[in-house]
């Protein structure tokens, strides 16, 4: 079959390129199968080799190509030609994050706001005295499976209008690693996660509007795990887990 590509082009090296503009390729031969980056590959090392793109592993594992393909964020590399409805694919970096060129985004301010919710394992307390690592029910290592699973894509984040709103919220995809280790058993920082997730660009940012969860490649259920920060905030400003002071349930300023 015969493919056309629209992609969205910016180089801001180069006069009359420094603006974003659309640029279409045809491409012959393409099989049902072929995947929609080994049909940028080909565009870039056959017609134009001055089309950046961001990949690495291409089998759905690094999540370093999310991109808006006709409309919608995925790895490009997990979407067959099969799957799209024509012979017409509209390419375009992910938003609400700044372009560096064509296809590839900035993605510094994506994972600042993943280091500010701790995404790692805090524990000082000594180790069990036999030596043997944390030990851990089945039933509590299910609480957070779902949300192990995040390859840091950030396809969620960058589909959710309330981050393209307001680049200051932290995002679906900073509070799915924050409830890896909020309802780890063995952790022992989730006072410190639920109170930075309780300031105004937190969670309460989000107001349910669903984007971030069909966009997950990895299928994890990114509302879902919001819901249960959320729910985990209220009931720590019971407790006196979450400084109450900090709590914005109302629109922020
Ligand atoms: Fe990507 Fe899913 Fe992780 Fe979001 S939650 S960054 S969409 S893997
Ligand atoms: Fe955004 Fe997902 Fe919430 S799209 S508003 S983070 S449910
Ligand atoms: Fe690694 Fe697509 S190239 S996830």
């Amino acid at each position: 079959m015969d493919v056309t590509f629209r992609i969205r082009r910016y180089n801001p090296d180069i006069p009359g390129k420094n603006k974003p503009y659309w640029q279409e390729f045809r491409l012959a031969d393409v099989d049902p199968n072929d995947r929609v980056l080994e049909l940028l590959h080909r565009i870039k090392w056959e017609q134009d080799g001055t089309l950046t793109l961001r990949r690495s592993c291409a089998h759905g594992v690094c999540g370093s190509d999310a991109m808006r393909i006709n409309g919608v964020n995925k790895l490009a590399c997990k979407v067959l030609m099969r799957d799209i409805n024509g012979s017409k694919v509209q390419v375009e970096p992910i938003l609400g994050l700044p372009v560096i060129k064509d296809l590839v985004v900035d993605m510094e301010p994506f994972f600042g706001h993943y280091r500010e919710v701790m995404p790692f394992f805090v524990n000082d307390e000594p180790v069990p005295a036999n030596g043997r690592e944390r030990l851990q029910s089945p039933d509590d290592r299910a609480q957070y499976d779902d949300t192990t699973k995040c390859i840091l894509c950030a396809a969620c984040t960058t589909s959710c209008p309330s981050f393209w709103a307001n680049g200051k919220y932290v995002g679906p995809a900073a509070i799915v690693q924050a409830h890896r280790f909020i309802f780890d058993t063995r952790d022992r920082a989730a006072k410190e996660r639920l109170n930075v997730l309780a300031e105004p660009n937190g969670v309460w940012r989000c107001r349910t509007i669903f984007n971030c969860t069909p966009a997950c490649p990895r299928g994890i259920e990114v509302t879902r795990a919001i819901g249960e920060v959320k729910l985990a905030i209220q009931r720590g400003t019971t407790t006196g887990i979450v400084d109450i002071s900090t709590i914005h349930i109302k629109e922020p300023t």
